[in-house]
């Protein structure tokens, strides 16, 4: 009988290091890496490319049955198709940024993305990282880290990246929606990365892990 696939959940908000740390671990461990942010970006995107507001939550929620929505995997990492077309680095630009955290609160379109969320774990086990992982997603998962860093830090670290985001207010709405707000799921070990380097991160990850069983 083969092992059940397992998934490790990592949480935090944007420019937490969270996102790095997931990759390094999948890489360590040999596991696959699903960005869930991706996955809400491309349908933002989706919904610039169908002209439709992101305030128009029906708009929106009408482009879900029209679109073809693929998620799979490559080289280790998952790839969203929007009607056959990875939008790369377009997910990224001020456009999605600036529009994400409102498509990321209606409902349906959590609904959706969740479930392709746990279809993944049919293809092996699993790093995910986002925002609702051990509290929506996977919460019977023992495998739950929390990743934090202050909002200064996080600040410099996007501008670092040299990308213009608007960190503190998608980490206003992304905790303050009603469904699936961003929180430290049960059972999750916090880590706070402020102070420390990719490789403390990493470490310290590993170590709860392994602490929890891993
Ligand atoms: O991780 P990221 O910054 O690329 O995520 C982009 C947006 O998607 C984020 O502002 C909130 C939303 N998101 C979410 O609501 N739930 C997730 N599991 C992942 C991302």
């Amino acid at each position: 009988n083969p092992k059940p696939h397992f998934a490790i959940a990592i949480d935090g908000p944007a420019a937490s290091g969270k996102s790095t740390v997931a990759r390094r671990l999948a890489e360590k461990l040999g596991l696959i890496m699903i960005n869930t942010g991706a996955m809400y970006r491309a349908i933002a995107w989706a919904s610039i490319q169908h002209g439709i507001d992101a305030s128009d939550t029906e708009g929106v929620i009408a482009m879900l049955d029209r679109i073809d929505l693929r998620c799979g995997v490559r080289d280790r990492g998952s790839i969203i198709l929007v009607d056959g077309v990875d939008a790369g680095d377009a997910l990224r630009e001020d456009a999605v940024n600036s529009r994400v955290s409102a498509i990321a609160a209606i409902p349906e379109v959590r609904r959706l993305l969740v479930e392709k969320q746990r279809d993944y774990l049919e293809l092996g086990s699993l790093v995910m990282e986002g925002r609702d992982i051990g509290s929506v997603v996977f919460p019977d998962t023992p495998y739950k880290l929390y990743v934090d860093a202050s909002e200064e830090v996080r600040l410099a670290r996007r501008s670092a990246e040299g990308l213009a985001d608007v960190v503190s207010q998608r980490d206003k709405e992304d905790s303050s929606r009603k469904t699936s707000p961003l929180v430290v799921a049960e059972g999750a070990t916090v880590i706070d990365s402020s102070e420390m380097t990719i490789e403390e991160v990493v470490d310290e990850a590993m170590s709860i892990l392994k602490s929890k069983g891993l």
